[in-house]
C-alpha cells in the first residue's frame, strides 16, 4: 500500500519536461500553451485539486495591478488576488516561489477551494518582467517535497521559453 502511494508521488520530472517540450513545441501562444500545461501538470501529478495560473493585470478597483485567473484545471476559483493576499499574492509580490506544508498555518492564505491543504506557487518571470504565478494545490498536508518545487520550475522555465508573453 505504501510502495505504491510512494510510486505516485515518485515522478520523473526529467521524462515530464522532456514531455511538456513535446506538448509545446509547435505552439507559442500564451492561452493556448498554459492551458495546455495546467492540463499537463493536473494529469501528471498525483495528488491534486488544482493547477493554473494567475496573470498580472491593471487592478479593478484600486491603482496598480492584482493577479487575475488564467487557464486552470479543478474547482471554479477566486478570480482576483491582490499583490501580497495569500500564497499567490505573496509569491507576485516577493518574486520567488513558495512551497506551504500546511495552507492552514500559513498567515493570508485564500481558501478559494476548501479541498487544499497544502501548495506551491512559482513566479512566471520572462526577461526580468513578471507575467503572473503558477499555483499547484494538494489536498493532501505536506504533499510537496522540495524535490517538487525543483521539478515544477524546471517544466515552468520550460514553459516560458516555449511561449509568447502578450
Ligand atoms: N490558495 C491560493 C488562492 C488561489 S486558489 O487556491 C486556486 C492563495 O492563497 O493564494
Amino acid at each position: 500500500m505504501f510502495a505504491s502511494l510512494t510510486a505516485e508521488i515518485d515522478v520523473d520530472y526529467s521524462l515530464l519536461v522532456r514531455q511538456a517540450a513535446s506538448l509545446l513545441e509547435d505552439e507559442r501562444d500564451q492561452t493556448a500553451n498554459a492551458a495546455q500545461f495546467s492540463a499537463f501538470i493536473y494529469q501528471s501529478l498525483a495528488d491534486l485539486n488544482w493547477a493554473g495560473f494567475y496573470w498580472v493585470k491593471p487592478a479593478k478597483k484600486a491603482n496598480g495591478e492584482e493577479l487575475l485567473i488564467g487557464p486552470f484545471q479543478g474547482k471554479v476559483a477566486c478570480a482576483r488576488i491582490a499583490f501580497g493576499k495569500g500564497v499567490c499574492g505573496a509569491a507576485a509580490a516577493e518574486r520567488r516561489a513558495i512551497l506551504v506544508p500546511d495552507v492552514h498555518a500559513f498567515a493570508g492564505h485564500i481558501a478559494c477551494d476548501a479541498a487544499s491543504n497544502s501548495e506551491i506557487v512559482i513566479p512566471v518571470i520572462k526577461d526580468g518582467q513578471l507575467y503572473g504565478v503558477l499555483d499547484i494545490d494538494s489536498p493532501t498536508l505536506n504533499r510537496f517535497r522540495p524535490e517538487d518545487l525543483q521539478g515544477l520550475e524546471a517544466l515552468l522555465a520550460l514553459f516560458v521559453a516555449a511561449t509568447d508573453f502578450d
